[in-house]
């Protein structure tokens, strides 16, 4: 499984590129204005952290608005992965952009019907939202595991980008369902490394070891 980090921070996105373990970045206008900078400018900020597509998203409605807000972002760097939301006009621009080589996240979906209108107009991500869905009392999770089954039924490539997750519990059930990536605040990617026993476990093993008096280096 693939790990995205979702925000527009750089502090934070430099942290988790530096584990090596980091795969990507998702922005979204409402992490943009929360890091209160300039969208271009972190933008490119954020493409020179990591190799990975980063998402940033497109604010127009209309699909050919669309289609030229995401050539535009497009140009900031080769790793751009071009957000779009889940609309017709969406899936319109997203058909366009993905058949000029473009890298395409359709983001705010919320059924399985919409994921496969994804698939078929190209996506290269499609972003079902587990906590929002989880939010209404809804399962999100039984989302990722239809989007699946579905996908695998007929051999799409898009990659399930599992979406709005707000726990660690949602990391490991998205990545039992089958989701290719996860895209995790860094809090939540920060706390999978956490376990109360691991914490003890070195602990006892640091008093035995000062206890041997020995040297590795
Ligand atoms: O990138 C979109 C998504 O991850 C939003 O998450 O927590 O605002 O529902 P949330």
């Amino acid at each position: 499984m693939k790990f995205f980090v979702d925000t527009a921070d750089v502090t934070e996105i430099r942290e988790m590129a530096e584990t090596g373990l980091l795969d990507g970045v998702t922005t979204n206008p409402s992490l943009i204005l929360k890091s209160g900078r300039d969208v271009r400018e972190v933008i490119t900020e954020i493409c020179g952290l990591t190799d990975g597509p980063v998402s940033a998203e497109v604010v127009a409605l209309e699909a050919s608005a669309m289609i030229a807000e995401g050539r535009e972002l497009a140009k900031i760097a080769r790793n751009i992965a071009i957000k779009l939301p889940m609309t017709w006009d969406g899936l319109k621009a997203c058909k366009t952009l993905t058949g000029e080589g473009h890298m395409v996240n359709v983001t705010l979906c919320f059924s399985a019907n919409q994921a496969l209108l994804a698939a078929k107009a190209g996506a290269t991500f499609i972003s079902p939202f587990i906590g929002r869905l989880d939010d209404l009392g809804v399962d999100g999770m039984e989302l990722i595991a239809e989007i699946r089954a579905i996908y695998d039924n007929y051999d799409f490539e898009t990659e399930i980008l599992a979406a709005s997750i707000r726990s660690a519990d949602h990391v490991k059930q998205s990545a039992i369902a089958g989701a290719d990536v996860a895209t995790v605040p860094p809090a939540v990617l920060k706390s999978l490394v956490n376990h109360a026993l691991t914490d003890k476990g070195l602990q006892q093993f640091m008093d035995d070891w000062a206890k041997t008096g020995q040297k590795i280096l």
